[in-house]
């Protein structure tokens, strides 16, 4: 098990676009077998390459039913919008309300290459913009209805 440093607040890293993946390497396996490591230590369910100063699209993601790796993912065909608190481990301590859609498509390649896409709702749905929008340099910050953020940084 390998850790990665999650990098945090004013990072300018967390504000970069990011490339796409050409190759599926083995050095792209072992950063998604680290960012799943580094997500779980901090009991997170989805970290994105840029929190790990890496700029490239891979996400990870893990609601609780299976763990999943997302390569070159792009979000399609939104529909309806849930109002509903959330958080990201590259801002620790902060939490707001953030309106997403209910259900989404994912296209992705997976770990071996292969292109799939997967219908999302509800929680695995709001994970998967959150995590394809630091791909996009967008933080969850950015997107906060205004006055429902919480700040315990100094509570
Ligand atoms: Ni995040």
């Amino acid at each position: 098990m390998a850790l990665r440093q999650i990098r945090m607040d004013s990072d300018p890293v967390l504000r970069k676009q990011t490339r796409s993946i050409d190759v599926i390497s083995d050095r792209i396996r072992e950063l998604a077998q680290d960012m799943f490591d580094t997500m779980y230590q901090a009991e997170g369910v989805g970290l994105a390459a840029p929190q790990v100063g890496i700029l490239k699209k891979i996400v990870v993601i893990d609601t609780g039913e299976n763990p999943i790796v997302l390569i070159n993912p792009t979000v399609s065909e939104p529909e309806g919008s849930i109002i509903m608190e959330e958080a990201c481990l590259s801002f620790p301590e902060r939490s707001g309300q953030v309106d997403r859609p209910e259900k989404v498509k994912v296209t992705f390649t997976d770990l071996e290459g292969g292109r799939q896409t997967l219908e999302c709702e509800g929680l695995l749905a709001r994970a998967v913009c959150h995590e394809v929008d630091h791909l996009n340099g967008i933080v969850f910050l950015d997107k906060v209805i205004e006055g429902t953020l919480h700040d315990d940084r100094n509570a």
